[in-house]
């Protein structure tokens, strides 16, 4: 069974010994904990595939903790610095074509890598102890609720690692925008994320393309596995709904975005005034948390296709998806 790691200093040396070791562990991010290990040991990413039973096939983020590294790992197109500048560190993850430093087992064969630079300031002690990139999925089980607090980690992948380290609540709670710069003249989003799509084009001057425009469904997922149509799902049956509120029967639950009126053991909500930002935050604690009791059915609110908002019903969609 996994342990939880204080981020003292003293932790902190370990955890970079473990993965310096080609072990693996679970890591705060701003957007959702991470299962780690160092990005340029092969046989340490295939124990993270294994143990989140996540098909070879979809690539994981490198995560770095300096600008030095970047070239090391990335071809980076003069246009891609704007938005580098602008939004690292933070949740905005970029395709570039790779380096030949990089192993095909962290691209799952692709030529091109996803790298990002994460802000939690637990995320980057540890990278400053590491003279290795990070790779790291979401520390879920393969195509369930992604965890955003180490008790969300341990309910779901205790029994798989050895540590955990402890980073609070993730300050985001919704994963990177990926941002694809693998034709440099277009770049192209293939998950909407915490950085709003208005946000990216308004540092570039320009509209960026979202991957749903541009491709057919059949080939998603082998160019971004993470727009998979069932994702994000908790046992739980999910209906989402807009405007007056659905009567609950036995056994089923609500989700609103705001507290409300109403208070019993099956009312939830996402947000004490529905800021958007608190409903990002607490997304996935609220269906962490509803999967926990026994509702045949719960309906969750979903909030205006606006600013992050974009991303929240994106996942919303995806984990209320059957098959
Ligand atoms: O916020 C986040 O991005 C979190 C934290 C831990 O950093 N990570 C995360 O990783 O969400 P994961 O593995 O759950 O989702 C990464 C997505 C996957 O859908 C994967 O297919 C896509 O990124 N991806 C990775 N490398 C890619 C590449 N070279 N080309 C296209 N998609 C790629
Ligand atoms: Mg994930």
């Amino acid at each position: 069974m996994a342990q939880i790691f204080q981020p003292t200093p003293e932790n902190l040396d370990f955890l970079s010994e473990v993965f310096r070791w080609g072990n693996i562990a679970a890591i705060p991010t701003e957007t959702v904990y991470g299962l780690a290990c160092n990005a340029l040991d092969p046989q340490a990413v295939s124990k993270v595939f294994a143990a989140k039973g996540r098909p070879s096939t979809n690539p994981l983020i490198v995560h770095i903790d300096s600008l030095d590294d970047l070239e090391t790992y990335a071809v980076v197109p003069q246009s891609a610095q704007k938005l580098i500048d602008a939004f690292w560190p933070g949740p905005l993850t970029l395709i570039f074509p790779k380096t030949e430093v990089v192993p095909d087992t962290v691209t799952a064969g692709l030529d091109s890598v996803a790298i990002r630079m994460p802000s939690h300031p637990v995320f980057r002690e540890l990278g400053k102890r590491c003279d290795f990139p990070i790779a790291a999925p979401s520390a879920n089980p393969f195509g369930y609720v992604s965890p955003t607090t180490s008790t969300h980690v341990m309910r779901t992948m205790g029994d798989k690692i050895n540590w955990i380290l402890e980073g609070g609540t993730c300050s985001g709670g919704i994963e990177s925008t990926i941002l694809s710069y693998k034709n440099p003249s277009q770049p192209t989003i293939l998950r909407h994320g915490g950085i709003p799509i208005d946000a990216l084009e308004s540092i570039l001057g320009r509209k960026i393309l979202s991957k749903e425009v541009v491709v057919e469904e059949a080939d998603q997922s082998l160019e971004a596995p993470g727009l998979l149509k069932r994702h994000y799902s908790p046992e739980t049956r999910i209906e989402l709904f807009t405007g007056t509120p659905p009567l609950l029967s036995e056994q089923e639950a609500i989700v609103l975005l705001q507290k409300g009126g109403r208070s019993s053991d099956s009312v939830f909500h996402f947000s004490e005034n529905g800021l958007i930002e608190e409903i990002a935050r607490n997304l996935y604690k609220v269906l962490q948390e509803i999967d926990q009791k026994q509702f045949k059915r719960v309906f969750i609110e979903t909030p205006p296709t606006e600013g992050i908002g974009v991303a929240i019903c994106d996942r919303l969609t995806r984990a209320a998806a059957q098959e």
